[in-house]
């Protein structure tokens, strides 16, 4: 029986989220924090699906019961990328899936697309078939759409690719346009709230205060854009100071659009006192976590997030995006 581990990285957001929603660019950072999936061919017709870091550790099922549409469930993501590997493959076999992540779930650290495309090229790659980053990228954003109905292709993309991208979302998948930035380094601090959230609810937040202020909603969308183009240049030439001091605008244009908490508030404010050159919150916001940007300080910052009573963690960006294990 074939065994496959595939793994991929998780990611921060650096620059755009929520904008992203409506079409604007976001800049994101695959970091050197892993997601590791084995598949694990069966000889029956029984989908086994096992994770530690779950609540519920193990889930098994049918393969017939697998294209049942099922948005809820711990498992929602894998169950979602084998229905669509076995599309792809247009083949389908029982299946053991185990979960090995370094991510903490449901923390803006886009540990369900590091699952989706790592379960997607595991499945892929145990039955055969030659597939590529970029169409690993694109299932992999057709998951997140199915399992929550709305989602950019930030995350699964960084995930699938690595390396720091600029994302321009089009009309559909086929459209979604990724430049590679490269930079010698980002190190980075990463603040964790410990406050799980819902990357869904939050979205929904903002489309309801569009819907109730569109005039006053839609220029800070635009000008996060505009925050977003303008980092891609400062990545280009080099400007840290730059980098910071858009890092900051940029969490200032979240909180107005309210997706910010004290929590997060008080780890930013206690980073960029410890000598951040920027902080702001990541990806959905309401928990989860900030990201602070510390060519130097790193420690002094770590230790300011530490003293407000959360976990710290230093961050490099992981150039490799999903890769098959080897052995
Ligand atoms: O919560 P995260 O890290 O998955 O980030 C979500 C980013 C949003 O822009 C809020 C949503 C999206 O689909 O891009």
């Amino acid at each position: 029986m074939v065994t496959v581990t595939a793994s991929a990285p998780a990611k921060v957001i650096l620059f755009g989220e929520h904008a992203v929603v409506y079409g604007k660019p976001a800049l994101a950072g695959a970091i050197d924090r892993r997601v590791y999936v084995t598949a694990r061919e069966r000889s029956d017709r029984t989908v086994i699906l096992r994770s530690e870091d779950m609540k519920t550790k193990e889930e098994s099922l049918h393969l017939d019961g697998l294209g049942m549409v099922d948005t809820r469930g711990e498992f929602r993501y894998v169950k979602k990328a084998l229905e669509l590997a076995f599309d792809r493959a247009g083949s389908m076999t029982g299946i053991e899936i185990e979960i090995d992540s370094r991510v903490p779930p449901a923390s803006g650290l886009g540990s369900s697309a590091a699952v989706s495309v790592s379960t997607l090229m595991a499945v892929l790659t145990l039955l055969g078939e030659e597939v590529s980053i970029e169409e690993v990228a694109r299932l992999g954003h057709n998951v997140e759409l199915a399992v929550q109905g709305a989602a950019s292709p930030t995350d699964t993309a960084t995930s699938a690719f690595g390396g720091i991208l600029f994302i321009q979302p089009g009309m559909d998948s086929e459209m979604d346009r990724y430049d590679r930035i490269t930079v010698a380094d980002l190190p980075l601090v990463v603040g964790y709230t410990g406050i799980e959230r819902s990357t869904k609810v939050l979205v929904d937040s903002v489309r309801v205060l569009r819907q109730r202020f569109q005039k006053i909603v839609d220029p800070i969308i635009s000008d996060i854009g505009r925050i977003t183009g303008e980092a891609k240049r400062m990545f280009e030439t080099g400007d840290g100071e730059g980098i910071g001091q858009l890092m900051n605008i940029n969490h200032g244009l979240l909180e107005a659009l309210g997706v910010c908490n004290d929590r997060l508030s008080r780890l930013v404010y206690a980073s960029r006192n410890a000598g951040a050159r920027g902080a702001k919150l990541t990806g959905a916001g309401g928990g989860g976590c900030m990201i602070a940007y510390t060519p130097e300080n790193q420690n002094d910052v770590a230790d300011a997030i530490t003293a407000c009573g959360c976990n710290a963690f230093s961050a490099h960006i992981s150039i490799e995006g999903v890769r098959v294990e080897k052995g």
